[in-house]
């Protein structure tokens, strides 16, 4: 690495791995619970295993995005960072917050609004946190000087994450009132700023892996966010269609909503010319199978999957049905948990030079186990969803009636689930084996591959 302060990213991304292990093993326990009987019904319920399951995500992929921001900005604004011991400081409060909510989840302290659990005292923290981060960052540009297309955007991204959790932190009595806020942190926050940051760390990726050129690149960044930007913010209405509020949301979140695939496929195009033109010439290609493959990935869980069920007309019938956590789950894993898998494939031969530059044969495993395991969950919620809305709200059956008849395919997600489970382990593994060595060598950034020339297109 270039800079000593580059360091902590390592500490992040390994509490990152550690969480995600967890979450996995959550993610077992309540797909099981699908299956029946269930003895841990009275210690550990569905409902208790799913709030720990999806609040150790966003912690992780937020760990994880914070050790790539802290990775990233140094390399970029060529400095060390502000203040090491202030990202210490804030990583030892963030898993004391995230330790004692999933200790308070399983003693029911929790708000119960959906993936906005923590009580107030862990949102005060978060919004602390997140002060520190952004102030640690902002001062780091600030003495350099050097301020880049790609970590403005990055900026804005974690800017606007912040911001737009405030939102959470007001508690109403009123249902539909609290659903409709709710949306302004969830919605916006993976339909608008994450994708800022889903889009900052793959354009550094793209640059660094790619040797594409760093304006074409930018340029391309803007009319992605903006794209997204534009349709993803009247797109909240897509969630305003059956809770409570007035009926002229349902064209707004119809339309703006199925715009939005738009910039995810600009955004795969994006990625994928840009490593056409550099012919694949960094030595890194583990890193650049992440990169593409979050691109290519997000543009099928989110954009097409997404796409499928956004129209009113089809969401009456699969509202809250397993169609949304087919598609929550390939969406959330392709846009942002592999965009920070990519982010530490990256800096991972870098901080531990013992590691072959191209991955390990462990490293490639992981990463088709996963793809190939998060496939098969996709279908397997899909087909279980497809049958339990034509059971329940076409047949008109009971809930748990339906729930009978579909067993077939959680028999599937479990077995799919584990091949999965399989590549997140070896991931863990992987990442631990070669202990860190954090030497600072002064071109470790000359890596940066020369572009391949640009080849004559023949129409
Ligand atoms: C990376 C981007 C995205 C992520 C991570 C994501 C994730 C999620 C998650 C986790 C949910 C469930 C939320 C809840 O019920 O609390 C959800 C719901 C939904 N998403 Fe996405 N999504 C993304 C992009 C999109 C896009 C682009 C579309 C439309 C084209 C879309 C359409 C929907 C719809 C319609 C629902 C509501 C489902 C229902 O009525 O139950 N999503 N999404
Ligand atoms: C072994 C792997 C996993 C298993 C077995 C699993 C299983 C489950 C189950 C059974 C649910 C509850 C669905 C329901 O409410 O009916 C769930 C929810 C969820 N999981 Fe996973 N999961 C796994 C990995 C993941 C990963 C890697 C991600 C994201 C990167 C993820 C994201 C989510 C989200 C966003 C929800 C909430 C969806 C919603 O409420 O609609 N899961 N998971
Ligand atoms: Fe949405």
């Amino acid at each position: 690495m270039r800079y000593h302060s580059q360091s902590v990213a390592y500490w992040y991304f390994a509490v990152a791995m550690a969480l995600f292990g967890l979450q996995i093993v959550f993610g077992l326990l309540s797909a099981a619970k699908y299956l029946g009987p269930d003895p841990l019904l009275y210690i550990l319920p569905f409902d208790v295993t799913k709030v720990i399951h999806t609040n150790l995500l966003v912690v992780w992929v937020l760990t994880g995005f914070m050790g790539a921001t802290y990775w990233m900005v140094p390399d970029e604004s060529r400095t060390e960072l502000h203040s090491v011991k202030l990202a210490y400081i804030q990583l030892g409060l963030w898993v004391l917050m995230g330790v004692t909510a999933v200790i308070g989840y399983l003693f029911r302290y929790g708000t119960g609004n959906k993936l906005l659990e923590q009580p107030l005292p862990h949102k005060i923290v978060i919004v602390v946190v997140m002060l520190m981060f952004l102030y640690n960052v902002v001062m780091t540009i600030r003495k350099s000087g050097r301020f880049t297309t790609t970590e403005g955007v990055l900026l804005l991204g974690i800017a606007g994450a912040a911001v737009l959790y405030l939102p959470a932190l007001i508690e109403h009595d009123n249902y539909v009132v609290s659903i409709f806020y709710r949306w302004w942190t969830i919605h916006l926050w993976v339909e608008g700023v994450w994708e800022m940051i889903q889009g900052g760390f793959l354009a550094y990726l793209l640059i660094r892996l790619s040797g594409a050129d760093r304006e074409v690149l930018e340029k391309w960044l803007y009319v992605i966010v903006g794209l997204v930007f534009i349709a993803g913010i009247l797109g909240t209405a897509h969630h305003y269609y059956w809770v409570g509020v007035p009926s002229y949301w349902l064209p707004i979140g119809g339309i703006f909503s199925a715009l939005e695939p738009a910039a995810l496929v600009g955004m795969a195009i994006y990625a994928y010319s840009a490593m056409r033109r550099s012919g694949l010439a960094h030595p890194n290609t583990l890193a650049l199978h992440w990169t593409l493959g979050s691109a290519i990935f997000t543009l099928f869980g989110a954009g097409l999957l997404g796409l499928a069920h956004t129209w009113p007309s089809v969401n009456k019938w699969t509202h809250g049905t397993l169609i949304t956590a087919m598609h929550g789950h390939a969406a959330f894993y392709g846009a942002y948990a592999m965009i920070v898998l990519a982010m530490i494939t990256y800096a991972l031969p870098v901080i531990s030079p013992a590691r072959r530059e191209q991955g390990t044969a462990m490293g490639y495993w992981a990463f088709w186990l996963q793809l190939v395991g998060m496939f098969g969950m996709t279908l397997s919620f899909a087909t279980a969803g497809i049958g339990q809305v034509y059971l329940e709200r076409i047949m008109g059956l009971g809930y748990l009636d339906a729930q009978l008849k579909i067993q077939v395919h959680f028999l599937m997600l479990i077995g799919t689930a584990s091949l999965f489970a399989l590549g997140v382990a070896l991931f863990i593994i992987d990442f631990f084996r070669y202990a860190p060595r954090f030497e600072v060598v002064k071109d470790a950034d000359e890596r940066i591959p020369t572009p391949a020339p640009v080849r004559p297109v023949r129409v």
